[in-house]
């Protein structure tokens, strides 16, 4: 099979199509023949070598959690899938996803049964920023109808899918962008919207329940300060909480890390069904292009999500 080899840390010069074998799948695995695959911002991280689980993982390596595509053949432990199956997930999260190919070897339990109205690109787009956004208001946020919440970065891969969850549960949303994301952020719902390029969120925002940070570390300074004393600041950046705690002791505060998880998927899929959540993939690019990818997630201007097919 095609798969995109990294064989070193650094730039996406180190990235190349080759010939590999066909991953053969254990009990508990689903051999799914790929036919998107999505990137995020964790992939060029783990690319350059920066994220604490690149640290385990030599060279050659498959980058790539998010896929979509059909099962051809199930492990003997196996009951939920059978081969014809269009599925999708984040799969092999935290070790190398060895999604960016033609076949990959997931386990049964990171996946989900696709939605039909779902298209096999929007699918690979899904997996990873919807848990996040997901796992961060619920798991973690417990967010509830009537909650004030901000959302900084609403126009992201994770931010806008947040946003649509939110408006579904039934949460008060005020979400942040610059102007060139204004009318594509209001038209996922939200209740305000903020261009942080031309207006002072600290000044234009308070008495905050919950805030959902997915723009950065610089960032969580303004969330903390726009919170309501008891508040919750939920940041998916790495660093700067003991700080942010240090301005405000009365929050709480906090940075989640997603996980997979096949049957998160199936819950959100009744969103989907329902026409609740809506994935916006900007680009489906060519698997050739696979540089181009990561070169606009590091430059943090994308909006949406990026696609990629063999
Ligand atoms: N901890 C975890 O489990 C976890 C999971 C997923 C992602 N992450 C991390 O979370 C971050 C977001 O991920 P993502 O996939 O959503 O990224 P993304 O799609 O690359 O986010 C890009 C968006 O961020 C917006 N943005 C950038 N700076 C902003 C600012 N200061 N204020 C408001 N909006 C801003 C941009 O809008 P404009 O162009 O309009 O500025 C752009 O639309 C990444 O750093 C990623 O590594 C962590």
């Amino acid at each position: 099979m095609k798969a995109i080899v990294l064989s070193n840390w650094g730039g996406t010069e180190n990235f190349a199509i080759q010939e590999v074998p066909t991953p053969t799948i254990t009990p508990d695995e689903v051999l799914v023949k790929v036919k998107a695959f999505g990137v995020n911002p964790a992939d060029f991280k783990t690319r350059t070598g920066v994220t604490p689980y690149a640290q385990s993982y030599t060279h050659p390596i498959i980058l790539g959690w998010d896929m979509a595509g059909e099962v051809v053949e199930t492990g003997s432990n196996v009951t939920t899938f059978k081969p014809g199956d269009a599925v999708y997930g984040m799969v092999n999260f935290p070790k190398p996803g060895n999604a960016y190919a033609e076949y990959v070897a997931a386990p049964a339990d990171n996946l989900a049964h696709k939605p039909a109205q779902l298209s096999f690109e929007a699918a690979a787009a899904t997996p990873l920023a919807v848990l996040t956004a997901w796992q961060a208001l619920t798991e973690h946020g417990h967010l509830k109808a009537g909650d004030k919440l901000l959302i900084q970065a609403a126009s992201g891969g994770v931010g806008h899918l947040a946003v649509q969850l939110a408006k579904a549960i039934g949460a008060y949303v005020i979400g942040t962008a610059s102007g060139k994301n204004e009318a594509f952020v209001r038209s996922l719902g939200v209740d305000e919207f903020i261009d942080y390029t031309t207006t002072d969120v600290e000044k234009a925002v308070s008495h905050v329940d919950l805030v959902f940070d997915t723009a950065g570390v610089d960032t969580v300074f303004t969330s903390a300060k726009v919170l309501k004393p008891n508040g919750h600041l939920i940041s998916i950046a790495y660093g700067a909480m003991d700080k942010v705690l240090a301005i405000r002791p009365d929050i709480k505060a906090e940075r989640t890390q997603v996980h997979t998880s096949g049957s998160d998927l199936e819950a959100i899929n009744q969103l989907i069904v329902d026409d609740k959540l809506k994935i916006t993939v900007s680009q489906v690019l060519p698997a050739d292009q696979i540089a181009d990818a990561h070169q606009q997630l590091e430059s943090r201007r994308t909006t949406g999500k990026i696609v990629l097919t063999f």
